[in-house]
């Protein structure tokens, strides 16, 4: 067993062993007791659920007792333009619209473009601002309802975010962000402040409404050291702590270690064509077959390893269809290109559906952008 792994909010590497960010980030196991509470409220569980791609969460408990008694959550995610979306960066989107549509509440969904203008050396703030406006229109593009969306650019919204954002930061040492994020003396500035704009949008609408509201942040595990801050800070400014919800990260194609990242390997973009998408999993995604058929056909493929297989785990949600694939592979009834090939197909049905919606979504963006 080798626990060489890293897993920071700007960078992932190694084969992620996630039981072990469950004791080193102190977040909480979903439990079935929480998972059957959920579906009592949803009336259904959502595939991620019964998978375990969403496996951990901070006081989701909490945030359901609020519910039960009528205090309505809102929903509160994020993205950092640093270049096109991919399939990654779709899993916590496609919970979140779940939980949207499910319990019917308000979502922000911020764009860190000052974020990632401070964090990538190469970037100036006009690129990953346009990229802010790009990656919105993918995010609509999955559905969420327009009229209880609101979208935050971080470096149009500062005349809102920026009074908040310095009342986190009076509370906030600079040994505190050197040690959660490892950053030292020699980060620009900027870095070090940053956490304090990621904190705001938690609390934001319980300022404009001028009354607490409970905040759940669906996020994949990187996020979390932002939101320990978060949830230390905000009772001392009077509000409450955000509930989050944790997911694990789509594997890259090249093997189960690390997340799908743009800057590593190969990644599928939601503007890929049918034809690129069948090139890349075919020629990329990781298989865990044997080595000829016919040894295949006698010991079966491993799916623990198995890239295809892993995606269709995110991709594929009906529980019997993956059931079967599984039992096919396994046996070596189902060879490698044929697992290649469902995935294939499913990824290019799923990207269709993206690509018109994104059209209509077009509109719909602007009027979803919160302006000072
Ligand atoms: N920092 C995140 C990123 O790099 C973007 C982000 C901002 C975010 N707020 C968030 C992600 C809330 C999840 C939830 O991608």
């Amino acid at each position: 067993m080798t626990s060489d792994f890293k897993v920071t909010p700007w960078e992932t590497t190694g084969e992620v062993d996630y039981e072990r960010l469950i004791k080193d980030f102190g977040v909480e196991k979903i439990t079935d007791t929480l998972l059957k509470k959920i579906e009592k409220h949803a009336g259904e569980l959502h595939y991620f659920l019964r998978r375990k791609i969403f496996f951990a969460h901070r006081d989701m408990n909490w945030l359901l007792e609020k519910y039960e008694k009528g205090e309505k959550f809102f929903l509160y995610t994020g993205r950092g333009p640093s270049g096109k979306t991919h399939l990654g960066h779709l899993v916590p989107y496609i919970f979140t619209k779940w939980i949207q549509d499910k319990f019917d509440v308000e979502l922000y969904y911020q764009l860190t473009d000052d974020e990632k203008f401070l964090f990538k050396q190469d970037m100036s703030l006009e690129d990953t601002n346009s990229l802010a406006y790009e990656n919105a229109k993918d995010f609509m593009a999955l559905g969420f309802n327009p009229k209880k969306t609101h979208i935050i650019i971080d470096s149009e919204y500062s005349g809102k975010l920026y009074p908040q954002a310095i009342k986190v930061a009076k509370k906030l040492t600079f040994s505190t962000v050197k040690s959660v994020f490892g950053l030292n003396d020699s980060s620009n500035v900027g870095q070090i402040f940053f956490t304090t704009i990621q904190a705001v949008p938690a609390f934001l609408p319980s300022v404009l409404k001028g009354k607490n509201i409970p905040c759940l942040i669906p996020h994949a595990i990187d996020q979390d050291p932002h939101f320990r801050i978060t949830r230390d800070i905000l009772p001392k400014l009077g509000y409450y702590k955000p509930a989050s919800i944790q997911s694990v990260f789509l594997p890259p194609l090249e093997g189960i270690a690390g997340k799908m990242s743009s800057s590593e390997g190969q990644a599928v973009y939601l503007t890929d064509s049918p034809n690129e998408v069948r090139k890349k999993i075919m020629k990329y995604a990781f298989s865990g077959g044997k080595d000829t058929v016919e040894e295949h056909r006698k010991k079966g493929g491993n799916t623990d390893i198995d890239i295809s297989y892993q995606w269709l785990r995110f991709f594929e949600p009906d529980d019997r269809k993956l059931a079967n694939i599984k039992e096919k592979y396994e046996s070596g009834q189902m060879l490698t290109g044929e697992i290649k090939q469902i995935l294939v197909d499913k990824i290019n049905k799923f990207l269709e559906v993206l690509k018109k919606n994104r059209e209509k979504a077009e509109k719909s963006v602007e009027k979803c952008i919160l302006r000072d």
